[in-house]
């Protein structure tokens, strides 16, 4: 999709990073900033009208998930929701348990998003024992890797539900049947499989979900984390009785009506947009195949285990922050490993993870689809990235 309205042609492939606020969902959250500006908690109209748009958000959203509406929290954003899922119930265990008990221990894996990896390593800071499971050469997880890192003394297993950097779908729902039988809680970030994937907590086992409203056409800063009604947790945030008490501090309700319509729009048209999403997935791929013949998948082969919106390929003799500049010199944007950790010259973590040697990790790109995205754009952006490819192979002496 271009930029509409700004005079800005970019061809953007980065929907991973993030996406647009969908027009209707920015229209549904515009009274709620200086019109119905009320305080959620004050006992007066305007008060009781932003509660019960909080209200409808809070019912809508569990409408997706296929849960109760208190079991829905709303929080800042994915990372937010992903450090309370693992210092909220790790420390609960520890709070809970005697003097003299091992530490408790979490099972998570090489390939989470640093929301979850560098939780996971402050919790190993404060003493607590964390496994980080690893996954096969196409960045996917296997249950029997997670069972065999279980303890007596492990209160939690967080695995994504969907890669951000190659878009390796997990086996969830067999790892929350893993959890089930052993009595232990699972938390996934299921950020990128927002409106690409089913996303009843039921269905996959979870007792716990972190989603991120920017993720899927609505806005940044707020995401929310669904918690199983008797999952054992101690919430972190405290305040003024906010969220049932659990999580102190003025509800942001513009942002929270946002987040809701879109999951809900996300969520409806979840079959449409993946099928659209996959197709240019595809063309790109065969695009650029067609014009580099080495270019080489990274993550997933088969269709069923990878996101349809993602693609992510090596281009040998080219380094993948420099293809992105120049890239974007042409107006396409695009990403190299996580965008997070963009700017770092570290090379990603999830391919290392993958076993990929470090020359194929920096010659990597990731090119994430979305709804606005055409054929023709697809088309655009494979002929701007041979040239490139073909002007930094000769600039690098490799052509
Ligand atoms: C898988 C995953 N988890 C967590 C996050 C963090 O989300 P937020 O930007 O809402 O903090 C991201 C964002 O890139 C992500 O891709």
């Amino acid at each position: 999709m271009t930029f509409p309205g700004s005079g800005d042609e970019t061809i953007y492939l980065d929907h991973a990073a993030t996406t647009p606020v969908d027009a209707e969902v920015l229209a549904v959250m515009l009274p709620y900033f200086s019109e119905r500006y009320g305080n959620p908690s004050s006992v007066y109209r305007h008060g009781q009208e932003a509660r019960a748009a909080l209200d409808r958000a809070r019912a809508s959203a569990a409408r997706v998930l296929g849960c109760r509406p208190g079991e829905i929290l709303f929080t800042s954003g994915a990372t937010e929701a992903d450090n309370l899922a693992l210092r909220g119930v790790a420390w609960r265990r520890r709070l809970d348990g005697a003097v003299g008990d091992p530490p408790p221990h979490v099972v998570t894996t090489r390939i989470e998003h640093h929301a979850v990896l560098h939780a996971a390593e402050a919790l190993e800071e404060q003493g607590f024992a964390v496994s980080y499971v690893p996954c096969d050469g196409q960045g996917v997880v296997a249950v029997d890797a997670v069972a065999a890192e279980i303890r007596p003394e492990t209160c939690l297993i967080s695995v994504m539900y969907a890669n951000n950097e190659v878009g390796s779908i997990q086996p969830i729902a067999d790892i929350g049947a893993l959890a089930l039988e052993r009595g232990i809680p699972l938390h996934t970030d299921a950020v990128q499989a927002a409106g690409m994937l089913p996303l009843r907590v039921d269905d996959l086992g979870v007792d716990l979900l972190a989603l991120s409203g920017h993720k899927f056409y609505g806005p940044k800063g707020v995401g929310l984390l669904y918690v199983r009604q008797g999952t054992p947790i101690a919430y972190q945030q405290a305040g003024g009785g906010q969220e049932g008490g659990r999580r102190g501090g003025t509800e942001n309700v513009p942002l929270i009506v946002g987040l809701a319509a879109a999951l809900e729009k996300a969520d409806w048209l979840r079959d449409a947009y993946a099928t659209h999403c996959a197709g240019l997935r595809d063309r790109l791929l065969h695009g650029i195949r067609e014009a580099i013949p080495e270019a080489d998948l990274n993550g997933p082969f088969h269709p069923a285990q990878r996101l349809p919106n993602n693609l992510n390929v090596a281009i040998p003799g080219v380094q993948g922050e420099t293809v992105l500049l120049s890239l974007d010199m042409e107006g396409v944007a695009a990403s190299a490993g996580s965008a997070c950790t963009t700017g770092s010259s570290e090379p990603s973590h999830v391919l290392r993870a993958m076993g990929l040697p470090e020359e194929r990790c920096r010659a990597s790109l990731r090119f994430s689809v979305g709804r606005d995205n055409t054929a023709e754009e697809i088309d655009e952006a494979v002929e701007v990235l041979v040239e490139t490819v073909g002007r930094v192979r000769e600039l690098a002496g490799s052509a």
